[in-house]
């Protein structure tokens, strides 16, 4: 492990903000730290970095206990949400800018601010002053800086919260390829599921100053672990008379029972039908054209469920009685979730 976290606790006065982090980061990963506001992602992260000290545990980098090494002793580069650029410094001198404090030799000093022009396509900026940048560019630029030292390690807190949601997606494919490409083992914090999906090797989800699950992001979504990652990730809904959907057997004294999008087939009356023994009937209540699908509340019973319809499909419109198959629902019981499958679709197919 490149990273390591051994028992890490850390409280603000009676606030426990991290509460035994237990966790480790192969070298060259790209690991997302995960979870709502206020979860303790920053305060992780600021511990690494060496801004923060834990009041126990031990921070291990390369092998090596950091705990008693100063921030500017630990090789690790930065980018944060509002990692604000000097104002007064061309994007070339902000670039230049660890290495000048490192007192680097001039002629290193130009290559590799070219080498980092280039990497981030800022080629042609250099003159420019941060007001004069777009909000991505920025950000390019923030990277930049914080990679011009060679880092061993990158961390990046919300690097792209503030940016607008095309740019943004932009922003990720960007980050996630020049990561892979350079090799550096890399920590990046984020509340978004989307994004931690797409960009990550690997998630270590957090909640209330706890790591809830650790694993890649297919399988976390796939096997959440505790009812917090259940409800955390997906599109979830919960079911308030969950008796009504067809052939589930349900345990007693569950807690709650959600059904993602993913896991319910809606269909017209009058369309071929599989595992008919298993549905059950609902009326539309919104039907909306999202791009690559229809977004579909239906209501069944009083549980009003989302699904989606392939846009080739024949329309379904508000008010129509169709049928409703769930595959299968996640179950929480006791902090603990998992896989409820509908028992038609568990048994096997018999081929005639
Ligand atoms: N320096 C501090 N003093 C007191 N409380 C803090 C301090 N830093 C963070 N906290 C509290 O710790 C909790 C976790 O904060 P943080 O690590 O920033 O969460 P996140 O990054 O997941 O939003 C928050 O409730 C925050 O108010
Ligand atoms: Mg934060």
């Amino acid at each position: 492990m490149y990273v390591e976290l051994k028992d890490i606790n850390k409280n603000y006065g009676n606030f426990e903000a991290s509460k035994d982090i237990n966790f480790g980061i192969e070298k060259g990963k790209l690991v997302a730290l995960l979870g709502p506001s206020g979860s303790g992602k920053t305060t992780i992260l600021r511990m690494i970095a060496g801004l923060e000290t834990p009041d126990s545990g031990e921070i291990l980098i390369d092998g090596e206990v950091v705990n008693d090494i100063p921030a500017s002793k630990r090789g690790i580069g930065f980018v944060f949400q509002n990692y604000a650029l000097f104002r007064y410094m061309t994007v070339w001198d902000n670039i230049a800018f660890g290495l000048k404090v490192q007192k680097a030799d001039k002629e290193y000093i130009k290559q590799r601010v070219d080498e980092l022009l280039t990497l981030t396509n800022l080629k042609g900026f250099e003159d420019r002053y941060p007001t004069q940048l777009s909000g991505g560019q920025r950000q390019r630029v923030a990277f930049a800086r914080a990679l011009a030292p060679n880092p061993h390690l990158l961390l990046l807190d919300e690097p792209f919260a503030a940016i607008d949601a095309k740019v943004r997606q932009e922003l990720r494919s960007w980050l996630k390829e020049m990561i892979e490409q350079l090799g550096v083992t890399s920590i990046f914090v984020t509340h978004d599921q989307d994004e931690a999906i797409e960009v990550s090797d690997q998630i270590i989800l957090t909640n209330k100053g706890r790591i809830e699950q650790i694993g890649t992001p297919l399988e976390i979504y796939q096997n959440p672990e505790t009812a917090f990652t259940a409800g955390f990730f997906g599109k979830g809904s919960k079911l308030d008379y969950p008796q009504t959907f067809r052939r589930f057997d349900i345990p007693e004294g569950v807690d709650d029972l959600l059904v993602r999008p993913e896991f319910v087939e809606v269909t017209k009356k009058d369309e071929f039908q599989k595992y008919s023994n298993s549905v059950s009937e609902g009326t539309i209540v919104e039907a909306e054209f999202r791009g690559d699908w229809i977004e579909l509340k239906v209501d069944v019973d009083g549980n009003v469920i989302n699904a989606r319809r392939a846009p080739e499909a024949e329309p379904v419109e508000v008010g129509e009685r169709v049928n409703v198959l769930v595959y299968k629902l996640l179950v929480t019981e006791n902090d603990k979730a998992r896989i409820l499958y509908n028992e038609s679709v568990r048994e096997p197919v018999v081929v005639i």
